[in-house]
């Protein structure tokens, strides 16, 4: 599989988890998903990672996101381990983790990097909309958790232009003005969707409150 774009369709799969057999886009429905990888079982970065995500499920629930989790062991293997992250991340894992012993998944996204490891995924991140477009891929080192609260951000940021017509800016964190997008240029449209107003700092540079705050 060549390296996956944004706005491309997320690959269907079938494929076993810690929760059952998941059928991808089935189980996907019309929420929100995110798709990201281990490089094993039992290491304690991933431990870490899958605890925090165990721990944003209202989070992820208010923004209408299923997570689902990727390594290639095997279920009884995944099994074991998340007896390990409850225990040590006073969590309880709630979402499913592949098994992708055949690394069916993991080629299918790219997600092994031979020069990084033949063996293991990296860790890859990617955010897949309603529609099934993948809308962030990320690829992290195995040895550099990621975060999770960036993750949150970029979610925010995707909805509100998804859903408001709105860009965030560098730096932008949840409550700050955003920007209205280019695109976006009927003075009627712009009235009834901003009626708190915004400031065009230039033509192309139009701040505004974030509309569904
Ligand atoms: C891990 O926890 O997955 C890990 C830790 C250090 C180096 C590489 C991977």
């Amino acid at each position: 599989m060549a390296t996956l774009r944004l706005g491309d369709i997320a690959p269907d799969f079938e494929q076993e988890s810690s929760l059952g057999k998941i059928r991808f886009h089935e189980w996907l429905g019309d929420s929100w998903g995110v798709l990201f990888s281990h490089p094993a079982d039992f290491t304690p970065v991933c431990t870490t990672e899958l605890g925090l995500t165990a721990k944003l499920k209202k989070e992820l629930e208010k923004r209408n996101v299923k997570v689902i989790a990727l390594s290639v062991d095997p279920v009884e293997s995944h099994q074991k381990w998340i007896e390990d992250i409850n225990d040590t991340q006073d969590c309880q894992v709630n979402f499913p983790i592949i098994a992708d012993a055949d690394r069916k998944v993991s080629e299918l996204y790219d997600m092994i990097h031979p020069n990084a490891n033949a063996t293991q995924t990296v860790r890859s991140v990617f955010v897949i909309d309603p529609n099934k477009k993948v809308r962030l891929t990320l690829t992290y080192p195995a040895s550099t958790g990621r975060n999770f609260n960036e993750l949150l951000r970029v979610i925010d940021s995707l909805q509100l232009t998804e859903y408001h017509s709105v860009a965030t800016p560098g730096n932008w964190k949840d409550g700050d003005d955003v920007v209205i997008v280019p695109s976006l240029q009927d003075p009627d449209v712009i009235k009834q969707k901003f009626p708190k107003g915004y400031r065009a700092l230039r033509p192309y540079l139009r701040m505004t409150p974030q509309p569904n705050k």
